[in-house]
């Protein structure tokens, strides 16, 4: 013991003489670019061994690792990399795909990846070569993001429009960056949600619209087309082809897909989660493929989708506010409680769905707004300043649940909270010239609901995740055999 120590200072020292300055971190191990995650049972496996997902969303990593003339921020991408990782964090759900139009469209991410069917902005595209790169660097896989149900990156909305000449899209209530009220100093935000006064539509009209992607043979095409370039792309950074760097763990089909509002056997979604995981599935038969299900619509659609037969396990996102069991300006204890045991229910509810259906179940996206009755009566009711109490407590309990499912050999294999805003905060904002702040929240919602930021107590609710875990899979690997 003492010699490989000695041993070890002597090399450590004679390293800082040539390499650059590196501080004391410790970095983390790189990806083996063959190292592919697999399936084995109602586990993730790789070449390690049992493989655990302490996962974040962070949708914007194409964007924000993007040239500075595309609104990038390289320097604020590698700190929050850094960051993430430092709390070990070894996946990040990102977006692989964003469309944009011909008309200027609000509410969606700029630039977009896609201007037009088969034409890309291939800044944008180097961006998610970059962002690929560092993940990999850093010891994090991807869920590498196809499509979107909903408005902030264009999405199915989109390639229906495109395919209907261009029909104009029937947005939801979205917020509006430039809606009063605004602050004094210009292009730093506050905003609100459209309305009909705006000429906002229902969510109803804004998801048939969206839906009809599951039916029209030429958006499904455009959709297949983007798949395949994306799938079978050679990153520019470090040559390796997307389809053979095990840093992209999963293929997901889309964000949040839906089904129609009541179950139906003959529902359209059924039959296009079987057709494009095939088509994925001969394009990257390394890696896995998942579809962004939220599962809120109960065992029915959540086991009709998940037995697809190229689908590799099953997703699930938790929202206890926009669900109407959680609310955000009430301070009492039985608030708290509700979205508690809802978590808790919704998570042994599913693990055991998952278990029926024979694979594994990904926690992909959870969260809960700061303590905002504490800025009821301020200019903006997500201010950073707010107390994270609540959020706290409902992060220990909800990824304290996964873990213990886990343990217990139930379906579960990590968590990935909703999303990452590092180094943001709403007070200090300032909307870039493409019209973007990078929030943790998409541009489509109230920018600071949802972000974890790089000082909040949830980091190190995902750190103590991670090395809890870790501490278990060794004790349960070197016990012997059987995981
Ligand atoms: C880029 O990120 C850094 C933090 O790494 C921040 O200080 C800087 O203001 C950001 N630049 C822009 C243009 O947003
Ligand atoms: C498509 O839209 C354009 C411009 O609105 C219009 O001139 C054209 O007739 C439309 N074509 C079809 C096939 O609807
Ligand atoms: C956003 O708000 C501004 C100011 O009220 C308004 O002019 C604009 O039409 C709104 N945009 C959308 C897409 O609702
Ligand atoms: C947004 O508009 C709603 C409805 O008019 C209003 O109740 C709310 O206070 C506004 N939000 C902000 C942040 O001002
Ligand atoms: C869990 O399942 C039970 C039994 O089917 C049901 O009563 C309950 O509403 C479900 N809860 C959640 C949060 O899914
Ligand atoms: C490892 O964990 C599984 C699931 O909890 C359990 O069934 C198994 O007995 C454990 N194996 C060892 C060797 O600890």
């Amino acid at each position: 013991m003492k010699a490989s120590i000695a041993f070890l200072g002597f090399a450590v020292a004679a390293t800082a003489l040539s390499a650059p300055r590196n501080p004391s971190r410790k970095k983390p191990h790189a990806v083996n670019p063959k190292d592919f995650v697999y399936v084995g049972g109602l586990r993730l496996k790789d070449g390690k061994g049992l493989h655990y997902i302490t996962g974040l969303n962070y949708w914007a990593c194409l964007n924000l690792a993007a040239d500075a003339s595309q609104g990038g921020n390289y320097s604020r991408l590698v700190t929050e990399l850094d960051q993430m990782a430092a709390h070990g964090v070894n996946h990040l759900r990102i977006m692989a795909s964003s469309e944009g139009a011909p008309t200027p469209q609000p509410f969606r991410i700029n630039p977009p990846l896609m201007d037009a069917p088969g034409k890309y902005n291939e800044k944008i595209f180097r961006g998610l070569d970059i962002c690929l790169d560092e993940l990999s660097k850093r010891g994090i896989r991807a869920t590498m993001t196809l499509n979107n149900e909903w408005q902030w990156s264009g999405g199915f909305a989109q390639y229906v429009s495109w395919a209907l000449n261009n029909t104009a899209i029937p947005y939801p209530p979205s917020w509006n960056m430039t809606k009063a009220p605004q602050r004094p100093t210009p292009h730093t935000g506050w905003g609100n949600y459209s309305d009909t006064s705006d000429g906002a539509h229902s969510y109803n009209e804004f998801t048939d619209f969206a839906n009809q992607i599951y039916t029209n043979a030429q958006a499904e095409q455009w959709y297949k087309d983007h798949i395949k370039t994306v799938v079978t792309r050679r990153n520019t950074v470090n040559g390796r082809r997307y389809n053979e760097d095990a840093t992209i763990m999963t293929w997901q089909l889309a964000n949040e897909p839906q089904s129609l509002s009541s179950y139906s056997p003959a529902d359209p979604l059924f039959p296009w989660v079987a057709r494009i995981s095939s088509y994925i599935r001969h394009l990257a038969p390394k890696q896995l493929i998942s579809v962004g299900l939220e599962s809120k619509q109960g065992e029915h659609i959540f086991k009709a989708v998940h037995r697809a037969p190229d689908v590799d396990y099953a997703t699930t996102h938790c929202w206890v506010q926009n669900w109407g069991v959680y609310d955000m300006y009430d301070a009492s204890a039985a608030n708290l409680k509700a979205a508690q045991d809802f978590a808790t229910q919704f998570v042994a509810n599913t693990s055991a769905w998952a278990r029926e259906v024979g694979k594994p179940v990904f926690l992909e996206e959870f969260g809960m707004a700061r303590d905002n009755w504490e800025n009821k009566d301020k200019e903006y009711p997500y201010l950073s300043s707010a107390g994270t109490s609540h959020k706290d407590a409902y992060f220990n309990t909800i990824i304290g649940a996964v873990v213990a499912d886990f343990k217990k050999g139930g379906a579960y294999v990590g968590t990935c909270p909703w999303a990452y805003g590092g180094i943001w905060r709403p007070e200090t904002q300032v909307v870039n010239k493409i019209g973007m702040v990078w929030a943790g929240d998409p541009p489509h919602e109230s920018p600071g609901w949802y972000d974890l930021y790089d000082t909040d107590e949830a980091m190190g609710i995902v750190a103590r995740q991670q090395k809890d875990v870790a501490a278990w899979i060794k004790k349960n690997q070197t016990r012997g055999h059987g995981y």
